[in-house]
């Protein structure tokens, strides 16, 4: 039988941009607009259903909820804090507790108001203490219900997508704009850290549980050729661990959260830098389940994933792991042998305190569109009915009884 402890935190996430709708104050809608990509509208109406979304999660015994704060709500224009905003945040926070249910509030989620990017976003300097005065003015209103905060969402996706592969906003393709961002990111965690500490020492709050959720990838050599093991190893240092290794350096991490989907055959062509960064096996050998974005199912690599992470000696949350699949069995499936990889991880002493599924509903998955389907609800755009998957009840009973059977 496989048992998980019993104060594990069971549940799904969402983020704001990608189920709230309507976030016209975001950099992305104005992407959006300027690009002619797919809308994301009214994306699944969660800004005014959203209890109705927790009374479902409540009904699959889920103990625990990761959100966003969509920071062109609350600051829409520079400087100009919106209550109002923040109000509705309070609200949905009191609801999840409300129905026991642990918050865990992300504050950057890839989206940034277009006052921010229209000046340099986080290439600019001035990126970290913008940053800070909207982390300050969230931070101090909501600790007397918050204990997990999640500083910044995949550094290393944004970053990549945004400034590398130039897919994201601002589709740059610049490793130094790449490396200002970095460090940005970097001293902005580092500093929210610290501010959000102090911020519950000086309200006498008993001390919060703050990380960022990094994304992890397994890097599997394609061939034994040294290139391609190079190649991996090189990848999992900068990729995986670089930002982790960083902030655990500057003590600025309380546990580690991670987010874990799929696996890269790693093959190098050649020895250029490119080539060992980016090279990948096109050939599909080593064929494995796919999703319906064509990532490779690989649930060993989360338990390989988490063997690695025992050199930091910190808690680990699952902050993210799922899949998108017209095919519930499938999804099923994918839950059942993560599940079951991480519980075998534990059995080698890794500590893991909670796992969170991506995603609670279906939703907006950013330049792909509302194609993909990740969520344990279906959503019906034109109707915007919510309805459980047979993954979801399934995945509800281990929630209930930390027994995955
Ligand atoms: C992660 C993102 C999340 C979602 C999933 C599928 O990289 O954090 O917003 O898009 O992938």
């Amino acid at each position: 039988m496989i048992k998980f402890p019993r104060n594990f935190l069971w549940g799904a996430e969402t983020s704001s941009y990608q189920v709230e709708g309507n976030n016209s104050n975001s950099d992305w809608w104005q992407w959006e607009k300027d690009t002619g990509k797919e809308n994301s509208g009214n994306a699944c109406r969660h800004y005014e259903l959203y209890s109705q979304d927790f009374d479902l999660a409540k009904s699959l015994n889920h103990n625990a909820h990761r959100f966003s704060i969509e920071w062109s709500r609350i600051e829409p224009e520079e400087g100009k804090f919106s209550q109002e905003g923040l109000k509705h945040y309070i609200e949905v926070i009191l609801a999840l507790k409300a129905r026991n249910i642990e918050p865990m509030v992300t504050l950057h989620h890839f989206t940034n108001p277009i006052w921010f990017s229209k000046s340099e976003g986080w290439e600019n300097r001035k990126s970290v203490a913008r940053f800070l005065r909207y982390c300050e003015f969230v931070t101090s209103a909501l600790a007397k219900y918050v204990r997990y905060w999640i500083t910044i969402n995949e550094p290393t996706i944004y970053i990549s997508h945004g400034y590398i592969l130039g897919v994201w906003p601002p589709q740059a393709r610049s490793l130094l704009k790449a490396k200002a961002v970095e460090d940005n990111m970097v001293l902005a965690h580092i500093q929210a850290y610290r501010l959000i500490h102090k911020i519950y020492k000086r309200s006498d709050i008993p001390e919060p549980s703050v990380s960022i959720a990094q994304n992890v990838m397994a890097f599997v050599p394609c061939t034994r050729d040294l290139k391609n093991r190079f190649a991996a190893y090189l990848r999992d240092k900068w990729y995986n661990f670089g930002f982790l290794d960083k902030l655990m350096r500057h003590k600025a991490m309380d546990f580690i959260g991670i987010n874990y989907y799929s696996r890269q055959l790693v093959e190098a062509p050649n020895w250029g830098l490119s080539s060992l960064a980016m090279g990948v096996c096109k050939n599909d050998h080593h064929l494995v389940k796919k999703n319906s974005l064509g990532w490779d199912i690989y649930p060993e690599g989360l338990y390989e994933l988490l063997l690695k992470l025992k050199k930091y000696a910190f808690p680990v949350i699952i902050t993210e792991n799922g899949i998108c699949t017209l095919d519930d069995d499938l999804r099923w499936e994918y839950l059942y042998a993560h599940l079951k990889n991480i519980h075998l991880a534990m059995e080698k002493g890794v500590v893991v305190e909670g796992y969170l599924y991506w995603s609670l509903i279906d939703n907006f998955e950013w330049d792909k569109g509302f194609a993909p389907r990740f969520g344990l609800i279906d959503i019906d755009y034109n109707t915007y009915q919510r309805t459980v998957r047979e993954s979801a009840r399934r995945f509800g009973r281990v929630c209930k009884t930390g027994v995955l059977e």
